[in-house]
């Protein structure tokens, strides 16, 4: 693409016209129109212009982005609050809480920074709350995103006893009810609480919809919010970071702002407290340090489209994805892995995660989570390895500071079932401590992927720096991959979970731009796909969304099944067998679209 074509695109999203019923968050990104069209390369550098847009300048008044000033001033402040706490933590807490990738980036960022803590000899003062609970970091549990007074108990069970309380609500789309709830109790006590929020859309773009059982709505709650920031009673960090690549799925540049902006008002808070060093420069080169971490990165480009293929092919023929890793980048394979399911309506086998030492290493608020949820390398030797041949992709994940000497173990084992064995490494230049092992370690991959770091300034930014190169390219490869498997229709994900109602109104509305049909249509289509009737019932059209969705948990194909009837006419049966026999989701629909 040329340079001067590229640049007028970047900012299509922007303009006032486009696509003007929806918030950022849900838009659909103008650079990915023909992702499901593309090669493994052309995915992957679709997916790294995406990325690169977290970090574009600000370009009028429409929105804020990462680097604005008025955004970089509100980090400082907040993390003035948090050195607050850090020095002087008696009968004070901060809590980070979300739904989805929303938590599960809570968790890893809490476990960091207490982590951090415990190095210095301090007593830690993070706590998180997921949605769902810890299943959740594991697997989806959409439902109880939509729970407010969920939310709200969570986070005065976390709180009891607290006297000084910083509530972190991260909800990427500024949507869910679980996080409304919990910023609404902030907003009732804010002698205890005070309240931030994190999110990707401008405020008059929070969800309006009303929350059954409350008088609020997420919108009104931000607005109340927003009052209080010319005091500092409440702070809003809600810069644009551009549409994502597959339309909704926040857990990609959602995620990925999510990350960066915490960890530099926690990183920011740590310095001050410990070093005596919070500046404005600092904040700015902490965020600089991340988007170099994109360059770095996707340097690799041809390497990860390399992995992206073999993973695809993988996909395609039924076979699994198996990553196998090691620390706080094990954590990222499990999150990643987890959220395949509802995003691509992938199967639990499909992408797996694992991590060395098992729930020991992953140090989760609820400890093991039973059977149905094996993490550790010993469970995939055990439950995973036997079975596996060369048409599933293992991928080793790790750092030179990790036991290389593992690694290279593990390999072995792996590589007597299948030659399908590839690695993703960082290491800081120069090092060479780890250098025969390695050698050992490249000879049994099929393809290897060294990343490599000049010196860092701190050993905590090296790491953070790897964790969102890891996220980044684990995100590429499992998004990459199901597109070639056919799992995305142009941008959208086609085959999403419809399981609670931000996926419920997200579905009905790919559903009306697909088929051109009128909402109302659409609904019923859906209704009936849910219910797997040609008729609906009095019952059914009475019943809520949380009825309609708690249904839909059973169910597969749902949205691709709506649409083909929407297309054709014809009943659900004769649209069950038209899918059984065209399983690829995306041609299904383009042969019934022409
Ligand atoms: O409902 C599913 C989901 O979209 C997840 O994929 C996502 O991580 C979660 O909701 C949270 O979304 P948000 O951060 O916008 O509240």
């Amino acid at each position: 693409m040329a340079e001067s074509a590229c640049l007028s695109t970047m900012h299509e999203w922007e303009s006032p016209d486009y696509e003007p019923s929806l918030p950022v968050s849900e838009k659909s990104n103008p650079l990915t129109r023909d992702i499901d069209r593309a090669s493994a390369n052309g995915i992957v550098r679709m997916l790294q212009a995406c990325d690169a847009q977290m970090f574009q300048e600000e370009t009028g008044a429409t929105y804020q982005r990462l680097l604005s000033k008025q955004v970089v001033e509100t980090l400082m402040e907040v993390a003035k609050k948090v050195e607050r706490i850090l020095k002087d933590p008696r009968d004070s807490v901060v809590v980070l809480s979300g739904c989805g990738t929303s938590g599960r980036l809570a968790f890893l960022i809490t476990s960091t920074f207490n982590r951090a803590l415990r190095e210095l000899n301090q007593s830690s003062v993070y706590s998180y709350i997921i949605a769902g609970g810890d299943r959740a970091l594991l697997s989806s549990q959409e439902a109880p995103e939509d729970d407010p007074k969920q939310g709200m108990l969570s986070l005065k069970k976390v709180c009891e006893g607290k006297k000084r309380v910083l509530f972190i609500g991260i909800s990427c789309g500024l949507s869910a009810p679980f996080v409304a709830g919990q910023l609404d109790l902030c907003l009732q006590h804010p002698e205890v609480y005070t309240p931030v929020l994190v999110g990707f859309n401008p405020t008059h773009q929070a969800r309006d919809e009303s929350i059954p059982g409350c008088t609020f709505t997420f919108h009104s709650v931000a607005q109340r919010m927003q009052e209080l920031t010319k005091s500092q009673k409440a702070f809003l960090i809600n810069p644009a970071v551009g549409p994502e690549a597959i339309s909704g799925s926040s857990r990609m540049k959602g995620g990925s702002a999510t990350k960066i902006l915490l960890e530099v008002i926690l990183s920011a808070a740590h310095a001050a407290t410990f070093t005596n060093n919070n500046t404005y420069k600092g904040i700015l080169q902490h965020m600089r340090a991340y988007e170099k971490t994109l360059d770095v990165t996707f340097a690799q480009k041809e390497g990860i489209s390399a992995l992206l293929e073999a993973a695809g092919k993988s996909l395609q023929c039924g076979r699994r994805v198996c990553y196998l890793g090691w620390g706080s980048l094990a954590t990222l394979g499990l999150i990643d892995a987890s959220e395949c399911i509802p995003t691509f309506g992938a199967d639990y086998e499909d992408v797996r995660g694992f991590i060395s030492g098992g729930y020991r290493e992953l140090n989760n608020n609820e400890g093991p989570l039973g059977p149905d949820f094996c993490i550790a390398h010993e469970d995939f030797l055990h439950l995973v390895l036997p079975f596996l041949n060369d048409q599933d992709i293992v991928l080793l994940i790790y750092t030179h500071s990790d036991d290389v000497s593992e690694v290279a173990k593990l390999a072995r084992r792996v590589r007597e079932k299948t030659s399908n064995l590839h690695a993703v490494y960082h290491r800081v230049d120069g090092d060479t401590a780890a250098a025969v092992q390695q050698e050992d370690i490249n000879k049994l991959c099929l393809s290897s992927l060294k990343i490599t770091w000049s010196s860092p300034a701190s050993g905590i930014l090296a790491h953070l720096q790897w964790e969102l190169s890891t996220k980044l390219l684990l995100n590429t490869v499992s998004t990459g991959a199901h597109v070639l498997k056919g799992k995305i229709y142009q941008n959208y994900m086609i085959d999403v979970q419809v399981t609670n109602s931000k996926l419920y109104c997200r579905a009905t509305r790919l559903l009306q731009k697909l088929s051109g049909c009128p909402e109302s249509q659409c609904e019923e289509a859906l209704l009936k796909t849910i219910y797997r009737v040609d008729k609906l019932t009095a019952d059914i059209t009475s019943s809520d969304i949380a009825t309609h969705t708690l249904t839909a948990r059973n169910r597969t194909k749902v949205v691709p099944l709506a649409l083909v009837c929407l297309l054709t006419g014809c009943s659900l049966m004769e649209a069950e067998t038209h899918l059984e026999q065209q399983p690829i989701v995306r041609e299904a629909v383009e042969a019934c679209l022409s």
